[in-house]
């Protein structure tokens, strides 16, 4: 019987009563006024002008390679995409036609790897680069930034399994030319299912907007609006029903975004209560496992606790003594996405030391607000004793 899961719900019985409490009002329960409210909310929390809430991180990660990819802004369709971070970070490059390239994982965040990165850099210049920040840890973003102005690269921040890490003050999704974030359940927050773009660029957020939904102009700002409805000569009894762009349906609701309001509430507690949890499994652990090293100035907030074991077999002894007293585990994140079939069916098998280490030894221990120090401690007991 498991004691310990690897994610528990943010979602909590308060949440659940006030959310009540509003659907008793009868209130619209599509996207309209409390998504725009969120919306506003997020934006201002992570540092961007401009935030489009959608039904998943994945989504959100389609969203932004779809509207680069119809921004004009792309000098070619290479992108540098990592080998550490998820399959839906990459695989929108598979899906839109672009010419993905993989990098390997940096040892002490697991990012990017940034001289690898930079020789690609040299060798294809991309016209993007899609960064994941890994697991909550932020990576080296003095380096990165530097590396974007000195290429002229196009930033991509999957932040879907980073929000509320911070470096040197700025919060993981603030980098970006466009970001993406996650509110699935065991996620930093939860909206149930849930996903939002930020942006500070106007023309990627009208791109966002119509590409969210169906590819129509009615999400736009009036003014926005106004210039394609005088761009293709429409009139009013048309214009709710032209379609600018080939869009999607990713919407999401009034209902998630009413949770995500509640969400933001108690983020800075979760993010101190996911810190503390992280830098006692930290103090605990390292050294005698492998694990992220963050860089000075970070402020982490993980979901789980990923660690390297020495090798295959001492991971195995790792796996058998957390299933027998209760506590979850998993592979951490995807390991190596180049070893993959959805990769390595279409591409060279992509295989670099750190990446493949992480892929073979790597796994996960929970970590989330409701764990206590103690149970923080007897987990790592375990872990200790298996080693
Ligand atoms: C780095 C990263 N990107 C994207 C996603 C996808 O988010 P979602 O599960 O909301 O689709 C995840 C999910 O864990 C993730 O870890």
């Amino acid at each position: 019987m498991i004691k310990y899961f690897l994610a528990e719900d943010t979602i909590d019985s308060k949440d659940i009563d006030r959310l009540i409490a509003w659907l008793k009002g009868a209130p619209r329960l599509t996207k309209g006024e409390v998504t725009l409210e969120f919306e506003a909310r997020w934006s201002g929390w992570v540092g961007k002008r401009y935030s489009v809430f959608n039904n998943s991180g994945s989504s959100a990660n389609l969203l932004m390679y779809a509207a680069l990819d119809l921004s004009g802004r792309l000098k070619n369709k290479k992108v540098i995409v990592p080998s550490v971070g998820w399959v839906t970070s990459v695989a929108p490059a598979m899906q839109f036609g672009f010419q993905p390239i993989m990098c390997e994982a940096d040892p002490d965040t697991f990012g990017l790897d940034l001289d690898h990165l930079e020789s690609l850099l040299k060798k294809h210049r991309p016209g993007s680069v899609l960064l994941v920040q890994v697991l909550g840890v932020p990576h080296k973003m003095a380096r990165i930034m530097a590396l974007k102005k000195k290429y002229g690269f196009i930033l991509m921040e999957d932040a879907c399994a980073a929000i509320g890490a911070s470096w040197r003050g700025k919060k993981a999704g603030g980098f970006g030319d466009l970001s993406s974030f996650s509110f699935y359940f065991g996620h930093q927050m939860s909206t149930i299912e849930g996903g939002m773009v930020s942006t500070d660029d106007p023309r990627f957020r009208d791109l966002l907007l119509m590409l969210r939904s169906h590819g129509w102009g009615k999400d736009l700002e009036p003014a926005a609006r106004q210039k394609l409805v005088r761009k293709y000569k429409i009139d009013d009894f048309h214009s709710p029903f032209v379609f600018y762009i080939p869009g999607f349906n990713l919407r999401s609701t009034d209902l998630n975004a009413f949770i995500g309001l509640g969400q933001l509430d108690k983020l800075d507690w979760i993010i101190s209560r996911r810190q503390e949890n992280h830098l006692r499994f930290k103090e605990r652990l390292d050294g005698k496992l492998y694990v992220q090293k963050p860089d000075p100035g970070s402020v982490i907030c993980s979901i789980h606790f990923g660690a390297l074991a020495r090798d295959g077999a001492q991971r195995r002894r790792i796996v058998k003594a957390l299933v027998d007293n209760g506590i979850e585990t998993r592979i951490f994140s995807a390991g190596n996405l180049g070893l993959h079939p959805f990769w390595t069916d279409r591409y060279k098998r992509a295989s670099f030391p750190m990446a493949d280490r992480i892929h073979h030894t790597g796994f996960f221990l929970p970590n989330n607000p409701s764990l206590k120090p103690e149970d923080v401690d007897f987990i790592a007991d375990v872990v200790e004793k298996a080693l």
